[in-house]
Formats: structure tokens, sequence, C-alpha cells
């Protein structure tokens, strides 16, 4: 059998990071930040300065990036990058070269590569859909653009990053119309997931709802 995979998808700051990570510590899962890897790419293309556009050279870079993950750092070539890949900037430039389907194929091994025993758990926009189709639990996260520029306002000013509400809400709408319309694995539910809008619910409950998902989705 399959090692297996909870998918869970949806747009950016639904909550879908925090509850991945949650449900993966309560199963003792492995746990993929797929964003991150998009990330990662993004800011090490602009630290050479290769053109968030330039796909050959961004997709010949993929491969060749050491990226380990210790809890919440991120070490990109031996060197911690933690605050510059969570940057607004950086998720942003993320989502330009993501629609690069170059990118894309450059980045599945590495992706694909996490579904470790006994199990991994993989947030992202397309982990359903593409890059896990065969997940025996699909769950698409979405909230109000408000209630996720809110929290990401809150993740921001936490960490000590510079953050503005109203741009923030700008931003996501622009990143959200971005992800959705790109012809390469749009952001989009797949046929066989389950919607949950977090809107209204704390992060325990929408953790409780997936693992209780989980039971029966084996
Ligand atoms: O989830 P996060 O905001 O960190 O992702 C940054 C960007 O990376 C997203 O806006 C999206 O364009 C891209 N991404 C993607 N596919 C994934 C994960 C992230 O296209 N599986």
């Amino acid at each position: 059998m399959n090692t297996p995979v909870i998918a869970i998808d949806g747009p950016t700051a639904s909550g879908k990071g925090s509850v991945a990570a949650r449900v993966a510590s309560a199963l003792g899962w492995h746990y993929l930040d797929s964003g991150a890897i998009y990330r990662v790419l993004a800011l090490a293309g602009l630290q050479r300065g290769i053109a968030l556009d330039d796909e050959a050279s961004l997709a010949a870079l993929a491969p060749k990036l050491e990226v380990r993950f210790d809890g919440e750092a991120i070490y990109i070539d031996g060197v911690e990058a933690s605050l510059d890949v969570r940057r607004e900037t950086t998720g942003n430039a993320a989502s330009k070269i993501a629609v690069l389907p170059g990118v894309r194929t450059a980045l599945m091994a590495r992706l694909r590569a996490f579904r470790q025993a006994p199990g991994l758990v993989g947030d992202g926009r397309d982990m359903g859909s593409v890059v896990f189709p065969d997940a025996p639990l699909k769950i698409f996260l979405t909230a109000s653009a408000e209630a996720r520029a809110e929290r990401r306002y809150k993740q921001l000013i936490e960490k000590g990053l510079a953050a503005n509400l109203d741009s923030l809400v700008q931003e996501l709408r622009e990143r959200d119309a971005r992800d959705a319309s790109r012809p390469v694995a749009p952001l989009k539910p797949c046929e066989d997931a389950i919607l949950l809008d977090t809107t209204p619910l704390t992060i325990d409950e929408a953790v409780a709802f997936v693992l209780q998902q989980a039971q029966t989705h084996k």
C-alpha cells in the first residue's frame, strides 16, 4: 500500500498551514509546506538576479538548492532564511514563478519525496489535484478575504515583520486571482475534496474536523 497522504489545499492564509502542521503532529506524520518550496525558489532566484519570468533559469536552479526544514526554521544551502522566506514580498514572488509550467515540473520530484512512512500531511494549492492525486483524504479550506487578511496581519506582526491590513486584503485578492486563473495547476478544489470554510472556526475546530475525517478516509 502507498504511504497515506492528507492533502490540504486552499488560498493564502486560509489556515491550511497551521491546520496541516497540527494534524501532522497529532498523527505523528511528516508535514510538507509546499508553498515554502515555491517561496525558497523565488527567493534564491531573486538573490541570484534571476528574473521572476525566467522559466529556464528557475527550473535549472530548482534541483540544485539544498532546502532543510527544522521546525519553523528554513535553511537554504545551509543558511537560515526563515524570515525572508515568510515575507509577503517573497509570497508574491512565489506566486509569480508558480505560473511557469517548467518551474512546477522541476519542483514535482522534490515535493513527492516528502511522502514517507508513516504518512504525510501536505498543504498548498495542488496537493490533491496534481502532486498527490491518489491521496485518500483531500480537504479544501476557504475563508473570506477579510478574515484571511486579518490572520496574515497577526502572523506578520507576531514575527516582527511590517504589515498593513488594507494592502494585505488587496494583495490577497490579487494573489488569489493569479493562483486561480493560471492554466497550470490552478487553485480550485478537486472533485473529491471536502470543502471547509474556516471563517467562523478556530484552528482547533478545523484541526478536529480534519482528524475526524482522517478516521473515515484511511
Ligand atoms: O502557501 P504560500 O502562500 O506560502 O504559497 C506561496 C505561493 O506559492 C502561492 O501564492 C502559490 O502561487 C504558490 N504555490 C503553488 N502551489 C503550491 C503551493 C504554493 O502554486 N502547492
